[in-house]
């Protein structure tokens, strides 16, 4: 009857899926195209997150979309991964080879980041033949136990462990840390930028530093841009900015278009090391699924022709521009950011809360940053036009404002 129960599916949501966190943001979705989002009311929201990383061409994007329809006509999965030939897997493999530089040249498909993230740990291990891993103070690698153990925060590790033992964290751009670095190091994986650390960036001599140090050891050197690849951060890969390669490449979220794919990427004979001492001794099912594959490069060839990654260097100056004079409402510690990775940093917790809160109400969905509450993230959708970032604006002054009050 009406009024007993005015939203079933909300109390379905809080009943039956398994809950995350005391307060979701619980938007009930109708439908999502571009830059925006619209709830069961038709109340629309402006998308400012892009689903944490994810929408970078938008959400729902019509060349996505027709690619996905195209693949599922013709096959869903077939096969466990890397038995049978399928050509979104290596269409889109090959894509990323002529992309990235080289000899960054073999693929590995995955269905998350973690997942790669757990590959590309793997990899190294079983290529160098040590160790200890080595990561940073702030990263985040996501949420299986291998990324965990090397996710550089205490209050996430604790209730799990033990985790993986022979794990060492440094500091996120502390060079003269660095010489932990040693021979018996098989990996050190970092976030170029790092995300959920709160949007943190290295000085430019860090990753320089950081790769000269591997080379001297034979550590290899993992670069996760599952958040800060695909052309985010005004460069295709955020490790572009600096000119340093590494020897494996981890790429999750935007790599998708929307649907669900991770890889890794690596040199032939680092990547060869999966297939024998034992062959099959990392496998998936679903990994590099033919209509994620499919999705992925119908997004990556519309990212390169429309030159997003440029869009994203200029839009964000500009977005930071904008951010930066709200400095004078009060309130606003600092804007820091590269490309449309913004880290909107406030004076202190409750007022971030209370931000985020009033954006919402106001048709703005913002990210927050897992590692520090006082710091919002911004990464719209690189297609975003310019009018939506002023009306995007205009819902964080008027929230900084009132918030502040
Ligand atoms: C830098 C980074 N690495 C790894 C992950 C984990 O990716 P997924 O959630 O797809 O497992 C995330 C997720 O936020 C991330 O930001």
């Amino acid at each position: 009857m009406r009024g007993e129960n005015p939203n079933p599916l909300k109390d379905d949501f809080l009943r039956y899926v398994c809950q995350t966190s005391a307060e979701p943001m619980g938007v009930e979705v109708e439908r999502a195209d571009g830059c925006r989002i619209t709830d069961r009311s038709g109340k629309t929201y402006l998308d400012f997150i892009s689903g944490i990383g994810v929408a970078n061409i938008g959400h729902a994007h019509p060349a996505v979309v027709k690619a996905v329809a195209d693949q599922a006509a013709r096959y869903l999965h077939v096969m466990v991964y890397g038995e049978f030939i399928q050509e979104p897997q290596v269409r889109l493999a090959k894509r990323l080879a002529e992309l990235v530089s080289p000899p960054l040249s073999v693929t590995y498909f995955t269905n998350s980041g973690t997942e790669a993230v757990e590959g590309a740990l793997k990899t190294a291990k079983k290529y160098t033949r040590r160790k200890t891993l080595i990561a940073f103070k702030g990263g985040f690698h996501g949420d299986t136990q291998g990324s965990l153990s090397v996710t550089g925060r205490d209050v996430y590790q604790k209730p799990f462990r033990p985790l993986l033992p022979n794990v060492k964290f440094l500091p996120f751009n502390g060079i003269k840390h660095l010489k932990a670095i040693d021979r018996h190091t098989a990996a050190v994986i970092v976030e170029p930028i790092q995300g959920e650390g709160g949007v943190n960036i290295p000085d430019d001599d860090f990753l320089p530093k950081l790769r000269e140090r591997c080379d001297e050891t034979g550590a290899l050197l993992i670069f996760d841009e599952v958040m800060t690849g695909m052309g985010r951060t005004g460069r295709l890969f955020a490790c572009q900015h600096w000119n340093v390669l590494p020897d494996i490449l981890v790429l999750a979220k935007a790599l998708g278009g929307g649907m669900p794919l991770g890889a890794f990427i690596g040199r032939p004979e680092i990547m060869k090391t999966l297939s024998i001492d034992p062959p099959l001794s990392h496998v998936t099912t679903f990994g590099g699924h033919p209509v994620s594959c499919a999705a992925g490069l119908a997004a990556l060839d519309f990212l390169i022709e429309n030159k997003l990654p440029d869009r994203a260097e200029r839009l964000g100056r500009y977005m930071m521009n904008q951010l930066k004079k709200l400095s004078q409402i009060g309130g606003v510690k600092e804007v820091r950011g590269k490309g449309l990775l913004i880290g909107f940093e406030l004076k202190n917790a409750q007022l971030t809360e209370r931000f985020v809160s009033y954006c919402r109400e106001a048709g703005l969905i913002l990210g927050w940053t897992l590692h520090s509450n006082t710091v919002v993230r911004l990464a719209p959708p690189l297609v975003m036009s310019e009018d939506e970032i002023n009306k995007g604006i205009e819902i964080i002054r008027a929230a900084l404002m009132k918030a502040a009050s």
